[in-house]
């Protein structure tokens, strides 16, 4: 090999490593939100020809990627390559006309694209590919899953149908990029940015996008400050509480979104909540969304299990099958609640995963003891700080199968004392409760914070014997014989809600082994009595 071959081969080796490295969460968010500020997103005739709409559109520059999906009607994502084709597609398209409804003109990147002869221009088209937005309901997965070999096998269908797919992700940032249009109406530094189960790696199809406005360039601004012999401020209103800053931000946001926003209804202000919100359906992406001000440590929060999340393959499996096992049994509702919610059950899974032994996922302060100068975050007087490079954390040396996870999860808390002890993801450990909280979780970064504080006992009870009987029906099926009688078996079996089908099933089977044995002890008494009575005729 000569010398520039071999540097070729290093070069190759080397990109391949690139791409195969995990990104830190920030390096995703910005290339995601990068991406989403060259997206525009339309809306278009039921017939279509694909390659007609890509061709007109390409006169305005490089389409990246695209993607059409259903939603009251077929919408095309379409991804520029640069940002600047949009300036060329705004200046290109027409304001609609005044005749029916009087129109705002703030000019998003929404459009509408119609034929003006529908039948000859949408001829010779083949119907467009349509990427799902929604998984397959549970009832639809359920016999899918019975063709699956292993309890683990099932575990990872559930999360292949599941998690969010890279165009939803895509549509996700865009939704946020475009509320962003708005909130730069009024603070021209600001950005939208999502947080939560749309970025942890732990959302799932359906699930709403909770997102908050950033002031980024204003923390910069604070710290130039600070540096030469002058001083020199903005001019700013000053308010009595960052409370009271927040609730007003959002209410304009929140009224320009209803007043102007294309596609933007149902606007909820919710400012007196104590994270105050603005809850809102934006109709052309069909995300239910939650906009709130940047909460450094709820960002933190998602970044935090964004590693737990690639870290393990089991992680992800896990948290999707709990997650859906909860929401069948009605341990989780869509509306808050005196319930458990996915969040305080997702760290349910972590401090789980921290209790093998091995351990199969680090604590937080392993993970702060791995952070370098760049990692180091205090906020609110917190320590936020752990390692990001996700190259740094060594890989675990459990080998657990996810059929053993799985029920060990529901034996471990069917049996765990929540009277006593609380779950402390920074140590990995149980520590005495603080307070009388029913389910005491500590928020990693507020550790004067639960954040399970809604949960009640009933919930609490409910909670444990639902777990108790999960473990029970995983530790005593007969796999074999449930796929001869074509009954639902591991995962599948715990995906009915246990009232309707399971518990009666649970109990036929108990009575059924019940009986029979009753049965076969009667059969073998009339036997041996009719043995001895045959013996006692024939003597
Ligand atoms: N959060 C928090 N403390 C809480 C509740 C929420 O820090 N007590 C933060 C977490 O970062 C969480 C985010 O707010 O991920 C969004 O909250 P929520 O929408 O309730 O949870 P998700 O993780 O997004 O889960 P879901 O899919 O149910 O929306
Ligand atoms: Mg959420």
């Amino acid at each position: 090999m000569t010398s520039s071959q071999a540097a070729g081969a290093e070069e190759a080796r080397e990109d391949a490593e690139v791409s195969t490295r995990k990104k830190t969460f920030t390096e995703v968010q910005t290339e995601r939100s990068e991406q989403a500020e060259r997206t525009v997103l339309i809306k278009c005739p039921q017939k279509l020809n694909e390659k007609k709409l890509l061709q007109y559109l390409s006169s305005h520059g490089n389409i990246k990627s695209h993607f059409f999906f259903e939603n009251r009607g077929i919408h095309a994502l379409i991804e520029f390559s640069e940002k600047n084709s949009i300036d060329s597609l705004q200046d290109a398209v027409g304001v609609p006309s005044a005749a029916e409804h009087h129109v705002v003109p703030f000019k998003s990147r929404l459009f509408t694209f119609t034929l003006k002869n529908p039948v000859s221009q949408a001829a010779g088209g083949t119907p467009v590919h349509l990427s799902p937005q929604f998984h397959i309901p549970v009832k639809d997965l359920i016999p899918k899953l019975c063709h699956a070999d292993s309890i683990s096998s099932q575990m990872y269908m559930l999360l292949n149908e599941y998690q969010l797919t890279e165009e939803n992700i895509k549509l996700r940032y865009l939704a946020c990029s475009l509320v962003r249009d708005f909130a730069r109406a009024y603070f021209p530094d600001s950005t939208v940015k999502p947080f939560g189960s749309s970025v942890n790696t732990f959302g799932k199809l359906g699930c709403d996008v909770d997102m908050f406005l950033d002031f980024c360039d204003t923390q910069k601004h604070a710290t130039k400050m600070k540096k030469g012999p002058f001083e020199m401020e903005y001019q700013m209103k000053r308010l009595p509480s960052e409370r009271l800053a927040t609730q007003k931000i959002l209410s304009v946001i929140g009224d320009c979104l209803d007043n102007f926003g294309p596609g933007c209804i149902g606007i909820q202000k919710i400012l007196n909540a104590r994270c105050p919100l603005v809850k809102f359906s934006h109709q052309a992406t069909g995300f239910q969304c939650d906009l709130s001000v940047s909460n450094s440590i709820a960002i933190k929060s998602s970044e935090l299990l964004y590693i737990y999340g690639c870290l393990d393959p089991r992680v992800r499996a896990l948290v999707f099958s709990v997650r859906c096992w909860a929401r069948v049994h009605g341990l989780t509702n869509s509306v808050p609640g005196t319930w458990i919610t996915n969040f305080s059950l997702t760290m349910m899974v972590m401090f789980f995963l921290q209790r093998r032994s091995p351990p199969i996922i680090p604590t937080l302060d392993q993970l702060k003891e791995l952070a370098d100068e760049k990692d180091k975050h205090v906020i609110g007087g917190y320590d936020c700080s752990f390692v990001t490079d996700l190259s740094k954390i060594k890989p675990t040396k459990n080998t657990e199968t996810l059929d053993v996870l799985l029920g060990d999860f529901f034996e471990y808390f069917g049996n765990f004392d929540f009277r006593r002890n609380s779950l402390n993801l920074r140590k990995g450990k149980e520590v005495n409760k603080p307070e009388s909280s029913p389910l005491y979780i500590w928020n990693p970064f507020e550790q004067d914070l639960n954040i399970s504080k809604n949960v009640n006992q009933p919930q609490l009870e409910k909670f444990v014997a639902v777990a108790r009987e999960s473990a029970w029906i995983l530790q005593n099926e007969d796999k074999t014989q449930q796929t001869i009688k074509k009954e639902p078996w591991g995962l599948a079996a715990l995906l009915i809600p246990f009232g309707k089908s399971n518990a009666s099933k649970t109990k036929n089977r108990m009575k059924g082994i019940g009986s029979e044995t009753i049965r076969s002890l009667l059969d073998s008494l009339k036997l041996n009595s009719a043995n001895s009575l045959q013996k006692a005729v024939g003597k």
